[in-house]
């Protein structure tokens, strides 16, 4: 099979402009020896911890240890991906993340093959997983005790009923303000985002979900829209976008983490943190 992918298939997909290259995850290549992994796993847990707190995220436990775990489990993965979804540094935020916030209930928005599902059960072994996507027919993980269905989140019910306890993670290519308007009328407070992308980077972005939080912030005191061109295409953000407005006056904080690319080698990632203004009734977060 490698011989005929090296002989006909490459360079007949080379000729058509197409790369084409093995679906092995980022993690099947990682250091062995025990000064470099240890390196490896203590700058990415001297990010994260920083990224937490620029989030009002406080551990209830050991960031390096947690970054440990991850690093044992994560060739144990059932989803082999290379493209379309998360990688080594973005499954690591996600679980670091979902560590420390100890949510009861996780909705995730965007699940296509299920890893990220995956990283959310490792994270929360006993809360309830809430999974949305309109196409789940490439699942590669299926968790047992999650919830599945092709409806939009914004059309189930009932996740308004414990607020404090619950994390929406959102990884679905939907315009991120919209989420944030949706998110806050159902009373959620914490919210975590992949694909967060600022104007001056979205053209490096294919399905940008704009605006993205980045350009909520921005977009905040701007009187200028954002326009980028991507595979030919113009795209605009404008400045005076209501949609945008609405999600601005909900946000009480955000914080996107580094891209842990500097700390692991691994590809980027894009994870950003999201606290909404809790509903006047609320108490606020309590894990
Ligand atoms: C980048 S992938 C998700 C990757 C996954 N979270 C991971 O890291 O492995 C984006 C997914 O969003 C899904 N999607 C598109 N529109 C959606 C919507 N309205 N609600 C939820 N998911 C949606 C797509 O079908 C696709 O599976």
């Amino acid at each position: 099979m490698e011989r005929l992918r090296r002989r006909v298939l490459v360079p007949l997909f080379d000729r058509l402009g197409y790369d084409l290259v093995p679906a092995a995850p980022d993690w099947s290549h990682r250091p062995t020896s025990p000064r470099e992994v240890d390196l490896l796993l203590s700058s990415a847990a001297a990010s994260l911890e920083r990224d937490l707190a620029a989030s009002g995220i406080t551990p209830s436990g050991d960031v390096r240890e947690w970054t440990k775990t991850f690093w044992d489990l994560i060739p144990s993965a059932p989803v082999r991906q290379r493209r379309g979804g998360s990688g080594f540094n973005g499954a690591l935020q996600l679980y670091v993340a979902l560590r420390a916030l100890k949510p009861r209930i996780v909705i995730e928005s965007g699940v296509f093959r299920g890893l990220t599902t995956w990283v959310i059960r490792q994270a929360c072994p006993d809360a309830s997983i809430h999974c949305h996507d309109p196409d789940l027919s490439g699942l590669q993980y299926r968790d047992a005790a999650a919830t599945y269905g092709t409806a939009d989140w914004s059309e189930a019910d009932g996740y308004g009923r414990d607020p404090a306890g619950t994390v929406a993670f959102f990884d679905d290519h939907v315009p991120q303000a919209r989420r944030v308007v949706e998110a806050q009328a159902r009373g959620l407070t914490r919210l975590l985002f992949d694909d967060d992308a600022a104007g001056h980077r979205i053209h490096a972005h294919g399905g940008p979900a704009h605006p993205t939080i980045a350009m909520i912030e921005a977009l905040r005191d701007a009187s200028e829209p954002i326009r980028w061109q991507r595979n030919g295409r113009a795209f605009e953000q404008p400045a005076d976008d209501p949609l945008a407005r609405a999600a601005a006056a909900a946000i009480a904080r955000t914080h996107a983490f580094d891209d842990l690319h500097r700390a692991t080698g691994y590809a980027p990632a894009r994870l950003t943190s999201v606290t909404l203004h809790a509903p006047a009734a609320s108490r606020g977060w309590a894990a």
